[in-house]
C-alpha cells in the first residue's frame, strides 16, 4: 500500500550467521529458524518499517556490517553485552540462553565442572560469548576457534577437540542430531537481543514495540513452540 500522512514505509536489510540451529539455519537456499521468523514477524507488526532481505555473515563480521551500513538489524542469537553496546545498540531481550559445554557422545571425557577443560582442546565460534568463557574463565586450555559451529561439532565428532562451549539451546539441537551431548551447563545467564546501530533510536522504539506486539498476540509463543520441543 502508500504512504500516508506520516511518510512511506521504511524499506531495512537483517543480517544473520546461520548453522546455529534452531535460530538461524541454512535449508538448502532457504534461511529459516526462529530468530528469522520472530525477525519477521516482528517488523510487519512494527510501525514504518518493512524487511527488504536477509544477508549472511560470519558471526564476528555482523557488528562490523552493522556499524558500516551493510545491514540494519543483526538477528543472531546475540546476547546483550556491555562489550558490544559500546559499538551498538540492542533491543528488548527476546531469548535467554547459559552455556553448555558438548563432548563426544558415550565418550571418556565426561568433564563436570569448567575446570576440567583445563589441559583440554576446547572449540566454540569466533567472536561469541562461548568463546568469551574459554579465554576468561580457563588459564590452561587450548583454545580451537572457528567461523560456525556447525564445524566445530563436526571436529568435536571427528576427535580433533574434545568439548565445544555453545549456548545451551543450540547445544540441546546439536546433541539431538549429531554425535555429541551436553557433559553440564555453566550458567551465564545471558540475554538475546536485535542488534541496531546506536543512533538508530526510530527503529529501535518501532522494533520493541513490534516484539512486545507478538508477545502479546500469541505469535512470540507459537514460533516458541515451532522452534523449540521444551
Ligand atoms: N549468544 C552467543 C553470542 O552472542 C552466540 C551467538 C552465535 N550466533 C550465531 N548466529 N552463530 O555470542
Amino acid at each position: 500500500d502508500g504512504g500516508t500522512a506520516s511518510g512511506e514505509e521504511q524499506a531495512i536489510v537483517a543480517g544473520t550467521a546461520p548453522g546455529f540451529p534452531p535460530f538461524e539455519i541454512k535449508e538448502g537456499e532457504e534461511l529459516t529458524g526462529f530468530d528469522v521468523e520472530l525477525l519477521e514477524a516482528i517488523i510487519s507488526a512494527a510501525p514504518g518499517y518493512t524487511l527488504e532481505g536477509w544477508q549472511e555473515f560470519e558471526f564476528d563480521s555482523l557488528i562490523p556490517a552493522l556499524t558500516g551500513g551493510n545491514i540494519d538489524v543483526i538477528a543472531a542469537a546475540m546476547t546483550i553485552t556491555e562489550e558490544r553496546q559500546q559499538t551498538i545498540a540492542f533491543t528488548d531481550p527476546y531469548y535467554e540462553a547459559d552455556q553448555s559445554i558438548l563432548v563426544r557422545a558415550g565418550g571418556d571425557f565426561q568433564p563436570g565442572q569448567l575446570g576440567d577443560l583445563e589441559g583440554q582442546a576446547v572449540g566454540a565460534q569466533n567472536g561469541t560469548t562461548g568463546e568469551q568463557v574459554v579465554r576468561e574463565e580457563l588459564s590452561d586450555v587450548n583454545y580451537n576457534g572457528y567461523g560456525s559451529y556447525v564445524l566445530a561439532v563436526t571436529d568435536l565428532e571427528n576427535g580433533n577437540i574434545d568439548a565445544v562451549v555453545l549456548d545451551k539451546p543450540v547445544a540441546e539441537t546439536f546433541a539431538a542430531q549429531r554425535d555429541v551431548e551436553v557433559a553440564f551447563t555453566y550458567e551465564t545467564g545471558e540475554e538475546y537481543g536485535f542488534g541496531i546501530r546506536q543512533d538508530a533510536s526510530d527503529l529501535q522504539s518501532a522494533l520493541n514495540q513490534g516484539l512486545a506486539t507478538v508477545q502479546e498476540d500469541g505469535t512470540y509463543e507459537e514460533l516458541r513452540n515451532e522452534w523449540f520441543s521444551e
